[in-house]
């Protein structure tokens, strides 16, 4: 009796959450027919369930899109939004709902949102695909009248076109979205483009940020070095009517996506089931040599050697004022003018990753590459020519008549061009090489100018003689760091005028400076009597002369004489992010979208420093008035004068001597004198949280409560992580990304070195919004406030501490 009456309780409790578990999840079907709206409530599930459809928020915001997500592929319960019908047009409340008409035209609460079919479908039906298209056909056909793949949003899946149908005239490229929080168009967009010889560019705007270079075969030329295809296919089809991109994962095992994102990068994401997240694996433009004509008509970028651009043979830096000093974006000019009448010019050949620039040329197919030099000659507007297996031309002749442009050198360089040079220029040349390799000569002279610039600094310091160093530590070529004359130095400071000072760096004043021609600079005189100065000044040339990244500031030139030590750098406009952050009276107040960009930058920067470049540096002396801000706000690691490059095998250093800023130092450094990269993340993760809060991580011996990292891990706790946030920023902030930010400031700052993540890790945490996050431990901030530490300072409020850098000396 009982057990009957439990079996029909039970079978009544089954049902109602059978019915509950239907009436919320929405239709388990993939189509949809005329008829029959899907509600905001609803959505359509593709037959293996690998995609959804339906009504989405993104982020806080309360406008309602209609979008295709993965269905399981949820990292913390987050939706990964592949395409949005709707990105222009959201809807404003819960009410919505998609109709499928009865002629075959999609609408949302009766509006057509994208262009639908042409002609009127007599039985259609809309269907969610496994492969993420949804697509609208005939009930008793298998071809689509309208596929949503045809009008992607900022996500291209595999099987989706990236190109033309030149017959009916349809572009489909992919557009960042605006913001986290507003899926409509923003500034990148990732096309292909027709112009030349057909090939993908990357554009912020209707600047060029990176082009793939026309499709050889198997992939772009100018998409860099691939570590594997990983068994995926990518095809280039060009042909009278059409010409597209497009790649397919079929066969392989794993998901992938390719996004252009905010922040200005095309990124690609495998879903890595082990970690249950997305692993977010390549950028573009994947470094400085990517960067559209970096070095200009006629420059080659070199990663291999600094500064990365220089002229090609035969060609002298434009502007050799600014050459030395990096402006190289006006490039190259011949040393000798061409002679197209009198046919006395020649060919150089320069091997490079890829084809420079296609947007004027001429192609010719099915000639010989001595068919291809004279069509050139007999050309007087002709500067190049190459030949090239290219897709949809075959094995062409390109024939360049303007200025060559966007040169870039690989360690394993495949494309022949051959370069048009008057006879006296390909004379001297041949004379030149006649001697040696000449690209190998180029390398030397650059490493023997290292070498020479690095030789008698080290032994001017280590002896510390006052002996004036005249060698001019140039070689012959025109791009080494420049070593500036004193009265240039004078005259661009006004003889290093008080009112010309910016602040106090490291080891001396930093002044602002502006060359004869116009160019602002920042000048950083050593300070005379500083003994330890010169270690620090010596520390800067070593490494930041080797070191290039968008995120480090650049090392431009130096000038020594008698007692004068002096480093000069690029000029950042808009100075350290310190007062930004503290100064409340400054009234620049940072956005969080400018915040969030920072820390990213900042990231980038230290990881580059740790793991990327060819040194291995921990910084040190991390802290918001050594990251500096170019016009752009763009942020820039600046200062290595504590910096320590680290052997490969060393992972930690004991010193006695603790340098460093209190409040950003981590405890194991601060207490015991441990350091190691993990040291720097503890900084970076102080930052983070003074970036988030704009306040200052001061260090309240006597109010431990008081202590921001403390602050940061109460609030959080207490699920009150908003609280943190700089009130300043005002209501436009997408709050996963704050909540995903501390956390990972939280993590960052973690008690043991062992607990706080690589900076790779990092990277990947903050660009990848479905990345999860551990939870954080309590910070390391409870070791500072031991009576040991307590003691050594003898102080009770070291507050006036948190922005002076200890030195050598000071330390204990
Ligand atoms: C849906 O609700 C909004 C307000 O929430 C209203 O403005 C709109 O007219 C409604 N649309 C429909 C189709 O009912
Ligand atoms: C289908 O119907 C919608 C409105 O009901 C209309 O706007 C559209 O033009 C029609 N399409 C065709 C191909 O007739
Ligand atoms: C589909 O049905 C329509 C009429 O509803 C008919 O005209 C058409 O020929 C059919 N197509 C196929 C492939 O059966
Ligand atoms: C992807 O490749 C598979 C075979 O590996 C093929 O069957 C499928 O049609 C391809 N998809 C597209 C969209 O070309
Ligand atoms: C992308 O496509 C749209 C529509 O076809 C077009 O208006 C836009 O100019 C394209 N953008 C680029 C960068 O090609
Ligand atoms: C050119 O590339 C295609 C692949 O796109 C290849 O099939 C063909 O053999 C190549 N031709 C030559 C001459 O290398
Ligand atoms: C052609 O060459 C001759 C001698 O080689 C030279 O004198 C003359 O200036 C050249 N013509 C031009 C247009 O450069
Ligand atoms: C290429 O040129 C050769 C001779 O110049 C000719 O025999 C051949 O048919 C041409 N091929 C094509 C595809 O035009
Ligand atoms: C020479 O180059 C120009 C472009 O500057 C082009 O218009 C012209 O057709 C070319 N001449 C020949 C013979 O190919
Ligand atoms: C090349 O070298 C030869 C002798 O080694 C010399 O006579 C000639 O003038 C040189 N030419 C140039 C252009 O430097």
């Amino acid at each position: 009796m009982i057990s009957s009456t439990m079996m029909a309780m039970t079978q009544l409790v089954t049902q109602l959450v059978f019915l509950l578990v239907i009436f919320h999840y929405s239709i388990a079907t993939d189509t949809l027919n005329p008829n029959q709206p899907l509600r905001d409530d609803q959505a359509l599930i593709s037959g293996k369930e690998i995609f959804a459809l339906g009504f989405f928020s993104p982020g806080r915001s309360k406008n309602r899109y209609v979008g295709i997500w993965y269905n399981k592929l949820q990292p913390a319960g987050q939706k990964t939004i592949v395409w949005v019908a709707n990105r222009r047009s959201p809807l404003s409340g819960t009410n919505g709902s998609l109709e499928l008409n009865g002629n075959g035209s999609l609408t949302i609460n009766s509006m057509i949102f994208l262009p639908m079919p042409m002609v009127a479908l007599t039985n259609p039906v809309a269907q969610l695909l496994d492969d993420g298209n949804f697509v609208i056909r005939e009930a008793n056909s298998s071809e689509f009248a309208w596929q949503s793949f045809d009008y992607p949003t900022d996500t291209l899946l595999s099987g989706m076109k990236l190109g033309w149908d030149l017959r009916t005239g349809l572009n489909r490229n992919v557009t960042a979205w605006r913001s986290y929080e507003d899926p409509s168009p923003g500034s990148y967009a990732l096309s292909i483009d027709l112009e030349g010889i057909p090939q993908a560019n990357f554009w912020s705007g209707s600047t060029k940020k990176w082009r793939s270079g026309p499709w050889i075969g198997i992939q772009f030329s100018n998409a860099g070095e691939q570590p594997s295809n990983y068994g995926l296919r990518f095809d280039f089809v060009h042909n009278k009517d059409e010409v597209y991109y497009m790649y397919n994962t079929t066969g392989t095992n794993f998901v992938r996506r390719a996004l252009v994102d905010q922040s200005g990068k095309v990124k690609d994401f495998v879903w890595i089931e082990r970690t249950g997240r997305w692993n977010h694996f390549l950028d573009y433009p994947i470094n400085d040599c990517h960067e559209y004509s970096k070095c200009g008509p006629y420059g080659v970028c070199n990663l291999d050697v600094w500064p990365i651009c220089r002229c090609l043979q035969g060609f002298k830096p434009k502007s050799p004022q600014e050459w030395p000093l990096m402006d190289t974006s006006s490039g190259c000019d011949r040393l000798t003018a061409l002679d197209c009448k009198n046919r006395s010019d020649g060919f150089m050949a320069v091997t490079i990753a890829a084809l420079p620039e296609t947007l004027s040329t001429i192609l010719y197919t099915n000639i010989s590459q001595n068919e291809c030099r004279d069509r050139c000659l007999k050309n007087c507007s002709c500067t190049a020519y190459a030949t090239a297996n290219i897709s949809g031309a075959g094995l062409g002749c390109v024939i360049w008549v303007t200025e060559i442009i966007d040169l870039r050198m690989s360690p394993n360089p495949t494309q022949d061009v051959f370069v048009r040079l008057a006879a006296a220029d390909l004379a001297s040349i041949s004379n030149k090489s006649s001697k040696k390799s000449q690209s190998k000569s180029v390398v030397l002279i650059i490493v023997f100018s290292m070498v020479a610039l690095i030789i008698p600094l080290i032994y001017f310091c280590s002896w510390g003689k006052k002996k004036m160093i005249h060698k001019d530590v140039r070689g012959n070529g025109e791009f080494e760091l420049a070593q500036l004359q004193w009265s240039t130095l004078m005259e661009a400071t006004h003889n290093f005028a008080k009112t010309n000072i910016l602040g106090k760096g490291g080891f001396g004043l930093v002044y602002k400076g502006k060359l004869a021609e116009g160019r602002e600079i920042a000048v950083k005189r050593l300070s005379r009597n500083s003994t330890q100065g010169i270690d620090e000044f010596e520390n800067e040339v070593t490494f930041i002369a080797k070191l290039q990244h968008r995120n480090l500031v650049r090392l431009l030139g130096y000038c020594i004489k008698g007692d004068e030590k002096i480093l000069v750098y690029e000029y950042m406009p808009n100075g350290s992010l310190d007062p930004f952050l503290f100064d409340k009276e400054k009234g620049d107040h940072l956005d969080w979208q400018t915040r969030f960009h920072i820390i990213e930058g900042i990231a980038r920067g230290l990881l580059y420093l740790h793991q990327d470049s060819r040194l291995r540096i921990i910084h040190r002396d991390l802290k918001a008035s050594n990251i500096l801000l170019d016009i752009e706000m763009n942020p820039k690691i600046s200062d290595f004068g504590l910096a320590r490059n680290f052997g490969d095998r060393e992972t930690m250093i004991k010193t006695r001597k603790v340098v460093g800023t209190y409040g950003y130092m981590a405890p194991e450094y601060a207490l015991d004198g441990v350091f190691s990269m993990k040291s720097d993340v503890f900084s970076f993760g102080v930052l983070i949280l003074e970036i988030i809060s704009g306040q200052r991580n001061r260090v309240f011996l006597s109010s431990p409560h008081l202590y921001l990292l403390g602050k940061a891990w109460r609030l959080w706790n207490d699920g009150k992580g908003l609280d943190f946030l700089d009130p300043l920023i005002g209501n436009s902030f997408s709050m996963t990304q704050v909540m995903r930010c501390i956390n990972i400031g939280l993590l960052c700052v973690q008690e043991k070195p062992e607990d706080r993540p690589i900076m790779s890790s990092v990277v990947i945490m903050l660009g990848n919004d479905d990345a999860p996050l551990l939870e954080p431990k309590e910070p390391g901030f409870k070791a500072i406030f031991s009576p040991k530490h307590d003691a050594a300072l003898n102080q009770n409020e070291l507050h006036t501490f948190n922005d002076i850098t200890l030195t050598e000396q000071t330390g204990r």
